[in-house]
């Protein structure tokens, strides 16, 4: 089975191999959790280490803006440009919903790069566009153009942190369209703010299970160790498990024992 490789190791690891060829992938997270930085990364590692071109689209910032903070990771992002290996395409959401849009505005593009991999940064820009209910429709419509030219789509969703929305990725009723689901989270354990990556769905294939703790260091995203003996993370208010706890008493008992002896 072809495996899109992220270049982050210990997340390919997650993936068993990286993301199926041509799945859908969102990547779910409240702001500044690192979706960015996690598909540029996805497309520098494609164009540099797989031979896979990428397009990253955006509605999101000035594009000085992008080769700059691309640029504090490390990533030229215009070299890549100059060398056919990727293209940033900045654009209004009105122009990507006209009925022709795609075509007009990554046609040329496709046709030039031949991209396997393609970004959209963000979703969250297309609903202020479009009729409420109409979202699903308008994905639906682009995922379909990406895939059928033999692209594999990875898109962005801003999701609201808080407990009772921690699921609104799936509320927004779109899951049907995406095939594998990352999500991004803060959260706070013993009084520090940590970051937490879960793979919360990947159709046809097995993956890990737990949540990950990551961080944005200055060479990108790097996954670390799974959140052990905490429940509650993904709702919001972690707090340690029973056999944690129970664990933790036993240890402390026979310490003290030992001490005594
Ligand atoms: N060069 C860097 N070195 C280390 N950490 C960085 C660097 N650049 C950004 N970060 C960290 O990454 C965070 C933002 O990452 P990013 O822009 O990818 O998040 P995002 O989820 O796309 O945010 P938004 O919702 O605002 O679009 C910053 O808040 C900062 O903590
Ligand atoms: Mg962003």
């Amino acid at each position: 089975m072809a495996r899109n490789k992220t270049g982050i190791i210990e997340l390919d690891e997650m993936l068993r191999g990286g993301f199926m060829d041509k799945d859908a992938v969102m990547v779910a997270g409240s702001a500044g959790t690192g979706k960015t930085t996690l598909a540029l990364e996805y497309l520098v590692n494609g164009a540099t280490q797989f031979g896979e071109p990428g397009v990253y689209l955006t509605f999101e910032q000035l594009p000085d803006q992008i080769y700059r903070d691309a640029e504090n990771f490390g990533w030229d992002l215009r070299k890549l440009e100059s060398e056919n290996k990727l293209r940033v395409v900045c654009t209004s959401p009105d122009l990507l919903l006209d009925p022709e849009g795609e075509e007009q505005l990554l046609g040329e593009t496709i046709k030039e790069l031949q991209p396997r991999r393609m970004v959209i940064d963000s979703l969250n820009h297309l609903e202020m566009y479009v009729p409420r209910g109409d979202l699903r429709k308008e994905a639906y419509r682009i995922l379909m153009y990406i895939k059928t030219r033999g692209i594999s789509p990875l898109v962005i969703w801003e999701a609201q942190q808080g407990p009772e929305s921690s699921y609104a990725v799936t509320q927004i009723g779109m899951s049907f369209l995406i095939d594998c689901l990352v999500l991004l989270k803060f959260v706070e354990i013993n009084s520090s703010m940590k970051k937490a990556l879960a793979i919360m769905k990947m159709r046809g294939s097995d993956h890990d299970k737990r949540l990950r703790e990551y961080e944005i260091t200055g060479h990108g995203l790097r996954v670390a160790a799974p959140f052990l003996g905490y429940e509650g993370i993904i709702t919001g208010s972690p707090h340690r498990s029973l056999t944690q706890e129970v664990a933790g008493a036993w240890d402390t008992a026979f310490t003290r024992t030992k001490h005594k002896q």
